[in-house]
Order: structure tokens, then sequence, then C-alpha cells
């Protein structure tokens, strides 16, 4: 973590930077969060992550007693105080403190943290020579019980256990399905395949997180010329697939060459995975984001 944290509307230095043992959040994951990159000392797609916190506030019914437009301002001077050049910012935001999951229970405004930190990079390797990914038994959360659209901070207990499940076979990734099969997302990423010279990606009320990469990654195709189509699909798709990657904030573009002990494609990057992680990269240089 680096030097300074933004707590409660003040920045502190970070070995002061304490939350209560009866926050929401930590008593029972009441909260949302978002993970933001810096690139050369500025926040990627900040005004998106902050109005996609702000979404998933309002639907959590947690009212913030500030603007998108202060968060963000709060976000930009914490980079400047600790020096950011690139680099994660992790944001949280909970109800407040009270014991009792009756939120009428409790008195404090939402508890805000924003901390900076360095970001352990996946391999080169990985990028070179593509992600082996398998199907975990965890599902995504159904969004009749938890509205994946929300970047809850409950919802990641779902996340954490396909992660664990994904380890324990010492693949890359873990694809999660949705109840009925279908394919959703992995455990910090979005999904695409591509067949034909056409992109799928599954459509966000399936139960996927909105991703921003996921955004990006389909305005620089659409950009080349490429189409992009959101339909509901399933593995025989991906095991069949020309070729497949996956996209986030962490990940950023990150290609998929197995599912399953399945190759995908010839079992390399493909074409338009290449075309795009250089778009990608050009993106991200430009600065004009
Ligand atoms: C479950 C899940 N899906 C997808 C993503 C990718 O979203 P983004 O591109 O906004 O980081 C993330 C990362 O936050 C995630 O946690």
């Amino acid at each position: 973590m680096d030097k300074w944290v933004f707590l409660n509307g003040e920045f502190v230095p970070s070995e002061q930077a304490h939350v209560h043992i009866y926050d929401h959040g930590f008593l029972y994951g009441d909260g949302a969060f978002e993970g933001i990159r810096a690139y050369n000392g500025r926040a990627f797609k900040l005004k998106e992550h902050i109005e996609r916190l702000y979404n998933s506030l309002k639907a959590l019914w947690i009212e913030m007693p500030y603007g998108p437009e202060q968060f963000c301002a709060n976000v930009e001077e914490l980079l400047r105080r600790n020096e950011v050049k690139d680099g994660y910012i992790r944001v949280t935001v909970t109800r407040g403190v009270a014991l009792g999951l009756d939120p009428r229970n409790i008195t404090t405004p939402p508890t805000v943290v924003i901390s900076t930190d360095k970001l352990s990079l996946y391999p080169k390797s990985m990028y070179e020579n593509g992600l082996d990914v398998v199907t975990v038994a965890t599902r995504v959360a159904n969004p009749q019980v938890l509205e994946p659209r929300i970047k809850s901070l409950g919802k990641y207990l779902c996340n954490v256990q396909a992660k664990i499940e994904a380890n324990q076979v010492g693949a890359g990734e873990g694809l999660m399905l949705t109840e009925d099969g279908y394919v959703a997302e992995c455990t910090g990423d979005n999904i695409f395949y591509a067949k034909g010279g056409v992109v799928y990606t599954p459509p966000a009320y399936l139960g996927i997180l909105e991703g921003i990469t996921r955004r990006t990654a389909m305005d620089l195709l659409e950009g080349m010329g490429i189409s992009v189509v959101e339909k509901i699909f399933t593995r025989f798709d991906l095991y069949t697939a020309d070729e497949a990657f996956l996209t986030g904030t962490a990940a950023e573009v990150v290609p998929m060459v197995k599912l399953d002990d399945r190759r995908i494609g010839d079992g390399k990057p493909g074409p338009i995975t290449k075309k795009l992680e250089k778009a990608f990269r050009d993106y991200i240089e430009s600065g004009d984001w």
C-alpha cells in the first residue's frame, strides 16, 4: 500500500487508516467497490468507474454525502499525493458502522476508503502463450438473487470460491457459468470468443459485471471494423471457437487458448486477439481516454 489513504473525507497515513470492526462491509459484505488502473499518473476511465460505483450504491440504497465529481477529485488527489505513475486504485464504500444487519441502526455516513498500490502483473508468458482456463462448479449469482451489475462486496465470495477451484487444478482462470449453464464470465474478467471473423460476448443481463475494459474492447474492435455481438452461448461455442480472450482492469486483454483441456482454435493467441491487444496498448499510450 502506498503512503496515503483517503478515509472518510481525510487523507491519512496508511498505517493509521483503520476501519471499525462493526463496519457493515466487514460484517455483512454490505458495500460496493471498484478497481481502477492508473497509467502514467492518470486513472484510466475514472469517470466510468465512479459512475458504475454510484450506480452500485444507488441500487444498494447507500447514499453518498457527495457526488461523483468530488469522488473523482479525491481519487486524483490521492494519486498526486502518492506520486502514482502506473498502479492500482482500490475504492471501497460500505453502508457504515453498526452491529446488526438492519441499516436503520447505522448512524454514521458510509465508510469510504481509497487506496493505491502496485499492481502485481501477470507473467509475460501468460500474454504470449495465453491462458489455460477451467470451468468451475461455483456459478455466478442469479440476477434474481444478487444483481451482478452491482459490484457489491458480498457477491465476490462466489468469485473467491471460483478462484480457489481454478487454483486447485493449476488453471490460469476459472470460467463461471450461469445457473442454466450458459457462459457468464471468469472470476475477475469478461469473456469473448471469435468465430468466422465475428466476436461474441455474453450480454450484461445474463449475470455478468459490465466491465469497463469489456466496453473499451468492444469499441476498439468496432473501430477496427470487427463486429461484436452480445449473445447467450454455452461452452460448446468456446470449445469450437477460432479464438478467445478475456478482458479486465487487472488483466487488460489476455488470450485464452484452452478451456477444460480442449485447445481453442490452434491453441495459440489468435489474430483478432493480437490485434486487439495492440489496439488496447496504443489506446492507453495515446492518453486519449
Ligand atoms: C467478475 C468480474 N467480471 C469482469 C471484470 C472486468 O471488469 P473491468 O473491466 O471493469 O475491470 C471484473 C473486474 O473488476 C470482475 O470482477
